[in-house]
């Protein structure tokens, strides 16, 4: 953000103070109104998408914490960034859809075979994005 700043953009930032705290950003949860209403405000040119759970082991003690935070979140936001025509996203994937590489370092195109629920969440999260862009070829998606 520090970054984007000194280049002269103006930034908004939305993220549910789970792991992180008011004085670094603002609040709002992507699963909730407090997007929609961010992106009534403001017409925003992209986004840059960090916002998820990612800890392997929780996501195997719990996945469906995982599913709802991270396969929801984005799915919600996909909507809300259509209905506001922002289709531009910097998305935030993870090597763990690449489950055990068999040779490093991993390259992008290892097979895919994510091997826990976090993974998971991201291989599905890119076959979302790649399905999203084949259907509406105007998104342009990282
Ligand atoms: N740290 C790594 O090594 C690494 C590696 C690969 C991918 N990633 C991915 O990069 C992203 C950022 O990682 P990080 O290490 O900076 O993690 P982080 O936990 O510091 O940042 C993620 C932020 O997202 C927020 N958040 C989570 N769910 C949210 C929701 N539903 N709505 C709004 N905000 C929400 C959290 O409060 C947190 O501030 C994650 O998606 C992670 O999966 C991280």
């Amino acid at each position: 953000m520090v970054q984007l700043l000194n280049e002269g953009f103006r930034v908004s930032i939305i993220d549910n103070l789970d792991n992180s705290v008011t004085e670094a950003v603002d609040g709002g949860d992507l699963r909730n109104k407090d997007l929609e209403k961010l992106f009534s405000q403001t017409q925003f040119d992209a986004l840059i998408h960090f916002a998820g759970l990612k800890v392997v082991g929780e996501s195997v003690v719990n996945p469906r914490r995982y599913f709802d935070n991270n396969l929801i979140g984005t799915i919600n936001l996909y909507e809300v960034m259509a209905k506001y025509d922002c289709k531009k996203m910097v998305f935030s994937s993870s090597a763990t859809v690449y489950g055990q590489p068999e040779k490093m370092p991993c390259v992008e195109d290892f097979e895919l075979k994510a091997m826990n629920p976090y993974g998971r969440t991201k291989l599905f999260l890119e076959e979302i994005a790649r399905d999203i862009q084949k259907a509406e070829p105007d998104w342009k998606i990282i």
